[in-house]
């Protein structure tokens, strides 16, 4: 099974940090099994590089007078590779409810989709139920599975430094992928995100069944990062 890495930016950086930023991840990282994320003013200064690129989100239309909004199309143009569709910073700030339409429209475009799911700390309890109607609601018509994948990241671990046990994280993708498997006949690659360190990578990366992992703030020093990818793509 191919491992990847996705590298969520998210709202960091100046240009001169990410003039330098670009210069050590351009000789650190050489595989497009990695994935990075950067905001979309900066995106122009990472295409074509030997690493791959996606946009952290992308508007439900295809084009037209949607002041302040990025299309799927306009992404696919610049020849990124991926989106994120629904990352709990969008679900829980902009109350983000198109992530059905978001997705269907980035499939169609050719754009490979990372879908976030997960759970906030109040509905641990009931995590299970919280997943399986997030995965149905984003999923819902979508024809064509062969470019999704699914990052599993509990809202309560993401920028929090706190985990989910390994065997929690086991049973929940095991979960979704039998989710999959019921519902749609599909075995699509799971990633893990949320606090993920340099640390703490060896252990997340003997879970079974995973995929890869999305790293959000250890993305952002280029060693780190480094260190990750050394583990997972080794
Ligand atoms: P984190 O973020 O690694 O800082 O927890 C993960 C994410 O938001 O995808």
């Amino acid at each position: 099974m191919e491992k990847i890495i996705a590298a969520n930016l998210k709202m960091n950086f100046t240009y001169e940090e990410v003039k330098e930023y670009i210069s050590k991840i351009d000789e650190l990282i050489d595989d497009k099994r990695v994935i990075i994320f950067p905001g979309n003013i900066y995106i122009p200064y990472f295409i074509n590089k030997k690493y791959s690129i996606g946009i952290q989100n992308v508007n439900e239309k295809e084009a037209g007078a949607y002041t302040g909004e990025v299309s799927a199309m306009q992404a696919k143009s610049m020849n990124i590779d991926y989106a994120l569709i629904g990352h709990s910073e969008r679900r829980i700030y902009y109350n983000e409810n198109k992530i059905n339409d978001k997705i269907k429209i980035s499939l169609k475009n050719g754009l490979k989709v990372i879908l976030c799911v997960g759970e906030k700390e109040e509905e641990k309890e009931y995590v299970e139920k919280v997943i399986h109607k997030q995965i149905i609601d984003a999923l819902d018509n979508v024809k064509d599975f062969n470019n999704l994948i699914i990052a599993y990241e509990p809202i309560w671990a993401v920028g929090t430094n706190v985990m989910p046990t390994t065997d929690k994280i086991k049973h929940i993708i095991k979960y979704i992928k039998t989710i999959l498997k019921n519902k749609y006949n599909i075995d699509i690659p799971i990633l893990y995100g949320g606090s993920i360190n340099e640390e703490n990578i060896n252990k997340i990366n003997e879970i079974d069944d995973l995929s890869g992992v999305l790293v959000g703030s250890s993305s952002l020093i280029p060693e780190k990062l480094n260190k990750i990818k050394e583990v997972v793509l080794k």
